[in-house]
Parts: structure tokens; C-alpha cells; sequence
């Protein structure tokens, strides 16, 4: 009874006119519409001319210190568990992707069979092993992202027509590869997209284009919301917490005041 009231009550509320027409002008768009990875290639390795066994991969002396400091985390017996921060460092060094010779060297490194570290690779989608663009733009497309502020819709749009290719691609001159991501938890600066190590945030297609401009010619472009907000504050004024915050023992007993 009780629940066909609260039915009836959300049937006859009326929806406001904005969210109506908002509602009209969302595209109708598939759950997941980046370009189809056959399930195989999700762990497959097939010999290819730039990621093979025959091409030479080590740490140069900076990531080497890196990757000393994190082994020394580590109890001598179990400096395999250092495994997945170590592949991420040869990620990082060799522009955000992961080929075979890498596994393999950490693997040495790590004195683990090679199988293992396959696996590592595998299971975790945040390892690229195949070549991606110098700037790898990852678009958050999960649910708070596709109703916040312009909606991801339209940033990912924005970016596919601004760089001329479409989720799951690299760019020409190879320096923008852009894919579709699942939360990145990020979720209160909605929309945000992940370049590199960096998070940009509260985007409209136009902050978005601005930034993947700057990128292109070179600038070190400011990462965090684009809108002017400082963090996750309230980008106009405050709406909530907004009493003066009380102080131990109040609404207590007087006896525990
Ligand atoms: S939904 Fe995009 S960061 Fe959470």
C-alpha cells in the first residue's frame, strides 16, 4: 500500500521543464562505445616490429634509484611483491606503454618467472601493451561524469573532433591516443578526463580543447578543475554545512557536557 503511494507520488510530480529538455538532447549512446578489443588481444602477446624479445629494455639510472628505493620495501624474499609498482616505473619510462622486453627485464629483476609478470600485466587494464600516443587521454564516461555539469558526452565528442579520431585511437603524428575509462573517482569535479599522470576537471568542451592545445605545443598545462574552483569547494556559494560547527559536549546531558 505504503509503496504504491510513494509510486504514485513520483508518477504525478512533475518533471522540471531544464531537465526535460536536457534529458531530449542527450544522444542515445551505447553502454560502451569505444572501439572493440577482441577479448583475445586483452592477453595475447603477438610479436610485432616495435614490441618484441629482440629490443632491449632496462631501467636508465633514474628509474633504476626508483626501483631500488621501492625493492628496499620489501623483505629480500619477497621483492616480488614489488612487482606491479616496477612495471608501472617501466610504463612511465618508456612513454606510457609496456612491452614485452620490459616484463621480461623485471622479471630478472625481480628473480620471478616471466609468467608471473605476465599475468600481473594482463590483469590490470592501466598496463598499455601496445604503443599509445606521448599523451594518453583517458575520457571518464561512468555515470556521474555523463550527468555532471556538460556531461562527458560532450568533452569526449569535443576531444574525438578536436584531435580527428575516435575513442580506442592514436592520432597521426602519435601524440594523443584517447580511450573511454570506467570512474577514475574523481567523480565530484564531474566531468574529468585523466591525461598522463594528471586529472582534469569540471571540463566543457572548450576547457578541454584548451587544454589539449596546450599539450600539443608543449606547455606544462595546468592540471585540476578548469573551471576557476579550488578543489572539490563549491564552485558558487556554500549550500551545505553552512551552521557554525559545535563543539564537544553539545546536545549532551549536562552531565557529559
Ligand atoms: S564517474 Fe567520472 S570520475 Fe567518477
Amino acid at each position: 500500500m505504503a509503496l504504491r503511494q510513494t509510486a504514485r507520488t513520483l508518477l504525478s510530480r512533475r518533471v522540471p521543464a531544464m531537465s526535460l529538455a536536457r534529458t531530449q538532447a542527450m544522444p542515445v549512446r551505447t553502454l560502451m562505445s569505444t572501439a572493440q578489443t577482441r577479448s583475445d588481444a586483452l592477453f595475447v602477446h603477438r610479436d610485432t616490429p616495435d614490441n618484441n624479445a629482440s629490443i632491449p629494455f632496462s631501467f636508465n639510472e633514474e628509474f633504476m634509484t626508483m626501483a631500488k628505493e621501492i625493492i628496499a620495501r620489501y623483505p629480500p624474499q619477497y621483492k616480488k611483491a614489488a612487482v606491479i609498482p616496477l612495471l608501472h616505473l617501466a610504463q612511465k619510462q618508456n612513454d606510457n606503454w609496456l612491452p614485452l622486453n620490459a616484463m621480461n627485464y623485471i622479471a630478472d629483476l625481480l628473480e620471478m618467472p616471466a609468467m608471473r609478470v605476465y599475468e600481473v600485466a594482463t590483469f590490470y587494464t592501466m598496463y598499455n601493451r601496445d604503443p599509445v600516443g606521448k599523451f594518453f587521454v583517458q575520457v571518464c564516461t561512468t555515470t556521474p561524469c555523463m550527468l555532471g555539469g556538460c556531461g562527458s558526452q560532450a568533452v569526449l565528442e569535443a576531444v574525438e573532433k578536436h584531435l580527428g579520431v575516435k575513442a580506442g585511437h592514436t592520432t597521426k603524428d602519435k601524440k594523443f591516443t584517447v580511450i573511454e575509462v570506467e570512474c577514475l573517482g574523481a567523480c565530484a569535479n564531474a566531468p574529468m578526463v585523466q591525461i598522463n599522470d594528471d586529472y582534469y576537471e569540471d571540463l566543457t568542451p572548450e576547457s578541454i580543447v584548451k587544454v589539449l592545445e596546450g599539450l600539443a605545443r608543449g606547455e606544462k598545462v595546468k592540471p585540476g578543475p578548469q573551471n576557476g574552483r579550488l578543489t572539490s569547494a563549491p564552485d558558487k556559494e556554500k549550500r551545505t554545512l553552512t551552521e557554525e560547527p559545535y563543539g564537544p559536549g553539545k546536545f549532551c546531558v549536562p552531565d557529559f557536557a
